[in-house]
């Protein structure tokens, strides 16, 4: 059986490469300023959930589209505004399609992608996701969004390492 350290690296080479462009992105890093849970920024949280999907994937040993499963997951939360400050309760129901729309207009989306961003909120958005790496990321937000309220992100030190 593999060592702990060595999954968690190539989960981290897997996320730096396919998703190099949006980590270096000026607005993506902008949302390092804005909390999401506990003292996880939207950031952080983006990060860890896409290192969860890579793992969960990995686990299944189904065939999934990394290209797509990566950016997808990066860009689920890509709506940029402290939803603290703005949309106050509405922000559950209102932030995957402010998501889609800004990762549509700052990048270039596949429509797998898309539907990734545009159902992680189910069931508190009543569509479902429709492919699995939209039923993966579904499910890696609430385990994340768990974990970040009451600890450190998952895989805390790779997302500290992709944010560099
Ligand atoms: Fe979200
Ligand atoms: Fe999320």
């Amino acid at each position: 059986m593999r060592k702990k350290a060595e999954r968690i690296k190539e989960i981290q080479d897997t996320v730096g490469y396919y998703g190099a462009d949006i980590l270096s992105s000026k607005k993506f890093r902008e949302s390092d300023k804005n909390i999401q849970h506990g003292k996880a920024s939207v950031m952080d949280h983006s990060i860890s959930v896409t290192c969860l999907c890579v793992r969960l994937a990995k686990f299944t040993h189904l065939n999934y589209d990394y290209f797509t499963l990566v950016r997808g997951a990066l860009l689920h939360d890509y709506f940029n505004y402290d939803w603290h400050h703005h949309d106050g309760r509405l922000h559950g129901y209102r932030h995957a399609s402010t998501a889609l729309k800004n990762a549509a207009d700052d990048f270039s989306i596949n429509p797998r992608e898309a539907n990734m961003i545009a159902r992680h909120m189910f069931p508190l958005n009543i569509r479902p996701p429709r492919y699995r790496e939209a039923v993966i990321l579904c499910i890696a937000d609430k385990v994340c969004a768990v974990k970040e309220t009451f600890s450190k992100p998952l895989y805390h030190k790779a997302v500290k390492e992709l944010k560099k």
